[in-house]
């Protein structure tokens, strides 16, 4: 079945993450442009894409205008923020075919408390977990101690979304009690503040599907790097780097996770009559006892898109539209046709970054970074009238090294990210180092029996 092409497309956001969208939506065949609002001068700089930078993505009537402006045929909503706010339901009801989900179904993401309860709901495993207003401190103390009475470390979360940097995975129960008064502060007591959960251990993964309420079509699996520092220390951040594909996650782990996850979920969000349509990001921890779903997003994930997108063969604006219009194709291919090899992106961050970022410093080595053929996604930059750019955000910059194994994707990643400099950057150098080579990792029955016939082929 072929699908209807959109060729005037509306992006919101500004990021990295839509950098990515732009440059891969734009490069597909039919499209005549992609604006993006309201996008960063960096993306001006891409054939076919154009910039409305006075557009606050957050501002309904805004968003609207530009789609009426552009005649836009398919709208997609980069980051959570708009979503949380509405923005997929004022397109909606101004007759807009919008990717990205109303308001109600991006509670996923907005509210952990939520994720939660959706989840048992729907039978998918989470962490253990209880959810506690900014009343209930005692109560949260009390499970943290039940927690570690059986054995397990207490992870914190504050319920809201907080841009990745909401979650302490803690070291002891003496951290993790004192704590809880900071994540309770200030928070009312008649709603969720915070989530405790058990501390899960394994490797991590996101599987992101692109979902029409009912149907979920995979986009190839990624890795991220959440903390700062090399050998995952320091604080959690937004992501520093990641790569795709796992060679411990093949396309028969996919379509198992999304029988077990991502379907579950679409079918309890119908059940409660908030479908879903946009990106569902399960966050998963791929732990001795199979799966767990850590986090839901409502979005491509960032660094992830800038992985991911480099890599899908096939064309997304059709995608995205029919799914948009809850029509995804029926009986077709639930992972997304890949070009074969491997992407790794390392992002360069600010001096200060999770915390307060440095603005500012000019940015060196650009165009010798993209020079050795890589691509240089930008974040968190601003162009100075002499054509330079200065930084402008914490993640200023994904750097992303493509080839046919992991190595040589890294090893290119890391010739890119080498050339780039400005002063206090701050950057990872072990992403992807740690790659598995195969299936490490126990999987379900059921999954294990697909991975068996794929490594066999
Ligand atoms: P989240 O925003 O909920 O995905 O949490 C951010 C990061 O914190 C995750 O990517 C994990 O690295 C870590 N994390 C979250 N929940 C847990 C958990 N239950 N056990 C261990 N680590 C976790
Ligand atoms: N990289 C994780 C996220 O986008 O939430």
């Amino acid at each position: 079945m072929s699908l209807a092409m959109p060729t005037r497309i509306l992006v919101l956001g500004s990021g990295g993450r839509e950098h990515a969208l732009a440059w891969k939506l734009a490069g597909e065949p039919g499209v005549n442009e992609v604006v993006v609002a309201p996008g960063s001068t960096a993306m001006a700089t891409e054939h076919r894409v154009r910039i409305l930078p006075g557009v606050d993505s957050l501002d309904p009537a805004a968003v609207i205008a530009a789609a009426r402006g552009l005649a836009a045929e398919l709208v997609v909503v980069g980051p959570e923020a708009p979503l949380a706010a509405g923005a997929a339901d004022a397109l909606d009801a101004a007759g807009f075919a919008v990717f990205g989900p109303a308001r109600a179904a991006a509670r996923l993401e907005a509210s952990k408390a939520f994720c939660h309860e959706v989840a048992a709901a729907a039978g998918v495993r989470m962490a253990r977990a209880r959810a506690f207003t900014g009343a209930d401190r005692d109560a949260a103390g009390a499970f943290i101690r039940e927690l570690d009475a059986a054995g397990a470390g207490a992870v914190l979360k504050a319920d809201g979304l907080a841009g990745g940097k909401g979650v302490i995975v803690t070291e002891s129960l003496e951290q993790a009690v004192e704590l809880v008064p900071g994540f309770l502060a200030g928070r009312p007591v008649d709603a969720p503040a915070l989530v405790v959960e058990e501390r899960l251990t394994g490797r991590e993964a996101s599987v992101i599907a692109v979902c029409d309420g009912t149907r979920a079509v995979a986009l190839p699996a990624a890795r991220d790097h959440k903390r700062l520092g090399d050998g995952d220390r320091g604080p959690n951040t937004g992501g520093m780097g990641a790569y795709s594909p796992l060679p411990d996650l093949d396309d028969a782990i996919v379509e198992h996770l999304l029988e077990t996850i991502h379907r579950p979920l679409l079918a309890e969000m119908t059940r409660r009559g908030t479908p879903f349509r946009g990106f569902l990001y399960a966050g998963l921890m791929l732990t001795v006892d199979g799966p767990a779903l850590l986090e839901c997003n409502v979005r491509l994930g960032d660094p992830e898109a800038q992985v991911i997108l480099p890599r899908i063969a096939s064309p997304l604006g059709p995608l995205l539209l029919a799914a948009a219009r809850g029509r995804l194709p029926e009986g077709g291919p639930s992972v997304v046709p890949t070009i074969p090899g491997a992407a790794v992106g390392i992002v360069l961050a600010a001096k200060g970054y999770p915390g307060d970022p440095e603005r500012g410093h000019p940015i060196a080595g650009l165009d010798d970074a993209r020079a050795t053929g890589a691509l240089v996604f930008h974040a968190g930059t601003d162009r100075w009238p002499d054509g330079n750019y200065v930084t402008n955000g914490g993640r200023v910059l994904t750097v992303l090294g493509r080839g046919p194994t992991l190595d040589s994707a890294r090893a290119a990643a890391e010739r890119a990210a080498d050339s780039i400099s400005w002063e206090g950057m701050q950057r990872r150098r072990d992403i992807a180092v740690d790659a598995p080579r195969a299936a490490d990792h126990p999987i379900p029955a059921g999954a294990a029996r697909g991975a068996a016939r794929g490594a066999a082929r």
